[in-house]
């Protein structure tokens, strides 16, 4: 409960990294994103200068080499970001609510001293592998597994749909540990070092959208691990896993949200410049209210983003709210992008212009992290249990 009423203002702490995220957003990721697209990889250049702003560690306490701040930031922080390049936006997504999230949530402490200052610095980055080949939607259903061998984890199988998985300094890769378990109770999340003897990277997808980043497939090929790298307790790793997702699936609600304003912000320029009928476009009705539409579509998804981050802050049960935000948003992302090409016509359907690449990239935010169905699976039941 509290006393305060809605504030919509930001506060001046919030306001500053939202500034410094639109400057970088503006001055390094929008240049490069149409290379980042082309040649399906992000710059090194643009993981360092990640790490000098602060955002790896964006949400780790400062007592670890991180930034100290909240869901409410890194939402903030996200839709900049993705504004600009949703390839870049998905790597500090993950990193961030994936892997650095669940590590301070339910991490020991020798864990967290060891991994979180690297993965603030960004020396270690960081992915979350759930999905295989046979468990996409239905996560509990997946296969690969771990077997005791004396006081070693030996893993094997072939994971899937990996973010940033070519490069990651830490993976928390779920296995099976018992199989006689039912579906969703034998199943626990490791740590595994991105260099571990055992870990292999397999194909790279070649992708619709979000090219830059890389999508991996991971071999575990006898990959040994010990007890202290299990993440929580041996069995219990789904839980993990789908608390982990109501905090992704708020970051993936700021990415949709950062595509979609980046189709708004092309559509309004182009339809104040782009003359048709003897006057600008932006002065046809038809052309208003497309934009007035994604306008408040967007501004909607903003405040349904806002109050899951408020929520899981707080503590909060926030797997409606999370969910609720994620089929809004990336359902607006893609409206926005579909709308935005119209707007652009042919020239929108050719690389003369950056919003076929947003339409190519919102996609994707209807499908990761719980695909939109997904979504509705999840807040059905909160409401009907
Ligand atoms: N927090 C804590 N525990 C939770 C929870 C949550 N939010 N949601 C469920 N659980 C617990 C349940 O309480 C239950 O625990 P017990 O065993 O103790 O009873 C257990 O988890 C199993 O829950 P369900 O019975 O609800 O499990 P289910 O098999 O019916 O699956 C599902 C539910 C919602 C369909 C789930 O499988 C799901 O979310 N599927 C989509 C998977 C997904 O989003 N994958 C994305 C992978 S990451 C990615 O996209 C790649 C990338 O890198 C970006």
């Amino acid at each position: 409960a509290t006393t305060e009423g809605l504030n919509f203002d930001l506060g001046e702490e919030l306001s500053l990294v939202r500034d410094e995220a639109k400057k970088f957003a503006d001055d390094v990721l929008l240049p490069l994103a149409t290379k980042h697209d082309r040649e399906a990889a992000i710059s090194d250049d643009v993981y360092r200068q990640i790490g000098e702003l602060g955002f790896w560690g964006l949400t780790i306490p400062e007592e670890y080499g991180g930034a100290g701040m909240n869901n409410q930031a890194l939402a903030v922080v996200l839709e900049e970001l993705n504004r600009a390049c949703a390839a870049t936006g998905v790597a500090v997504s993950v990193h961030n609510s994936l892997l650095c999230a669940p590590l301070m949530k339910f991490g020991t402490e020798a864990q967290k001293q060891y991994w979180l200052p690297k993965l603030s610095s960004g020396e270690a980055i960081g992915a979350y592998s759930l999905s295989e080949a046979g468990s996409g939607s239905d996560a509990a259903a997946l296969s690969a597994t771990a077997t005791k061998e004396g006081d070693e984890w030996v893993l094997s199988g072939t994971k899937l749909w990996v973010t940033s998985g070519d490069r990651a300094g830490l993976i928390l890769i779920y296995v099976r540990t018992d199989q006689d378990a039912p579906k969703a109770k034998g199943i626990s999340a490791f740590l595994v070092p991105g260099d571990a003897p055992g870990l292999k990277v397999g194909k790279h997808e070649k992708k619709t959208g979000i090219r830059g980043s890389a999508t991996v497939e991971l071999i575990l090929d006898n990959l040994r691990l010990k007890d202290t790298d299990i993440l929580g307790e041996v069995n219990r790793g789904f839980p993990i896993a789908m608390d982990t997702l109501a905090g992704g699936r708020i970051g993936i609600a700021s990415q949709a949200v950062g595509i979609g304003q980046a189709c708004l912000d092309a559509s309004i320029k182009y339809s104040m410049e782009r003359e048709q009928f003897g006057k600008p476009i932006g002065h046809f009705q038809a052309i208003q209210h497309k934009i007035a539409d994604m306008s408040t579509r967007l501004e909607a998804s903003r405040l349904l983003v806002q109050k899951a981050a408020w929520m899981r802050d707080r503590g909060m049960d926030c797997n409606r709210q999370a969910s609720e935000a994620k089929l809004f948003a990336s359902q607006t992302s893609n409206y926005c992008a579909d709308e935005a090409l119209q707007i652009h016509g042919g020239a929108g359907y050719t690389d003369h212009f950056h919003v076929e690449r947003l339409f190519r990239d919102a996609r994707i935010t209807e499908i990761y992290e719980g695909a939109t169905d997904i979504q509705r699976l999840v807040i059905a039941r909160a409401l009907l249990r």
